[in-house]
């Protein structure tokens, strides 16, 4: 079997999507491997590096761009980490595969979008579900036209205790809430499944009521803390998003609500439609209605998978990633809306 070049990665921040998902995945990753790391936390970063073999160890990224013979990086760090990280990175020639979100905020997703065009360097946002086989089955099915044409999405990512610890609260670091931290999933799997349309209206509402519940017997993703931490962002949010051609999405996306916790898509097209939970598509077939479940491959690949994924367009050299800035961009834009919406009390025309 012919032997695949590897592209060297610098892996910046070494909390927890570093050490449960990405790294694990480069262990097992035919085109790409990590030879440095950083982190804010040095120490976090040498016992990353131990254990995950990696000889080059900083405390900042500008020094590991400095001195570090890499082509990429694979930022993982909080959220405000990643533009300047992503700007630096693209200025030093550096490829970039960027943890979701994008961005705090769409002035500064503007300017990574800048600064990538201007160093020509390739880009993709890393959201995973964009690689489970569900997905792409639904993906498939919505380039070969079999799903007609989607025009009516509902997606949920609701929690009913599940507030994240540390930085994720603290909107300074973190940006917001559920609806940038675990909305974006959904409402993203929903984009991409009705062909990524142009959002161009938006209206919407967040709350801050019940996130920072003393609620016993539940469990939180833990998040490192940041300086001066605080809870001073939504912990839920609903609207609807609408597109260009017309399309409709209704999304809800919640830390803590009080009802049953859930993880819903639901497209509509006019050939069929399609739940992603369970996997499930409604159609129709001779004339009679269809209910198919198909089974796919189990998807605890995703990572590995976008890690190959990005690496291969590295090797080609081509910029059309899976996640290509421009949809960053406008995926940026949509969370944008739902916040200025939620604070004007008004729809944002895009
Ligand atoms: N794809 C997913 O399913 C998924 C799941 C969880 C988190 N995430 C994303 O991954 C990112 C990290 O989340 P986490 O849970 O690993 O957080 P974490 O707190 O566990 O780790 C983040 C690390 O980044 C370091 N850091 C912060 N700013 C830095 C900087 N400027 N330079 C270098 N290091 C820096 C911190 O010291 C910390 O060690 C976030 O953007 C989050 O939204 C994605």
């Amino acid at each position: 079997m012919e032997k695949r070049e590897k592209i060297k990665v610098g892996i910046v921040g070494a909390g927890n999507i570093a050490n449960s998902a990405h790294l694990p995945a480069y262990q097992n990753c035919g085109n790409a491997v990590p030879v440095a790391i950083c982190d804010i936390n040095f120490e976090r970063a040498k016992k990353t590096a131990e254990t995950y073999g990696i000889e080059q160890v900083y405390s900042s990224v500008e020094e590991m761009l400095q001195k570090a013979d890499i082509e990429a990086v694979d930022i993982c760090t909080w959220n405000n980490g990643h533009a300047p990280v992503c700007i630096a990175a693209a200025k030093a020639g550096k490829h970039v595969l960027c943890e979701k979100p994008l961005a705090m905020n769409l002035s500064q997703a503007l300017e990574m979008q800048k600064a990538v065009d201007d160093a020509g360097v390739i880009f993709m946002l890393a959201v995973p579900s964009r690689f489970g086989y569900e997905n792409m089955y639904l993906r498939d099915m919505y380039e070969k036209g079999e799903l007609g044409e989607v025009y009516y999405a509902k997606t949920s990512a609701i929690r009913r205790r599940g507030t994240p610890t540390g930085w994720f609260t603290d909107k300074k670091t973190s940006g917001g809430g559920p609806v940038i931290d675990i909305g974006i999933h959904r409402i993203d799997a929903a984009w991409y499944l009705m062909g990524n349309p142009k959002p161009v209206r938006v209206s919407a509402n967040v709350f801050t009521k019940i996130g920072n519940y003393q609620t016993k017997g539940v469990s939180r993703w833990i998040g490192t803390p940041c300086p001066d931490n605080q809870f001073d962002c939504e912990d839920s949010g609903a609207g609807v998003i609408h597109f260009e051609n017309g399309a409709t999405m209704l999304f809800e996306a919640s830390w803590a609500l009080n009802t049953q916790s859930k993880e819903e898509t639901i497209i509509c097209g006019t050939k069929a439609g399609a739940t992603l939970e369970p996997f499930t598509i409604y159609g129709e077939r001779n004339d009679h209605l269809s209910t198919d479940n198909i089974t796919v491959f189990n998807s605890d690949k995703k990572f590995l998978l976008e890690i190959e994924h990005f690496a291969d367009c590295v090797l080609k050299g081509t910029r059309e990633t899976k996640y290509p800035m421009s949809q960053a961009v406008d995926m940026q834009r949509m969370l944008q809306a739902i916040y200025d919406s939620a604070k004007s009390g008004k729809e944002i025309i895009l």
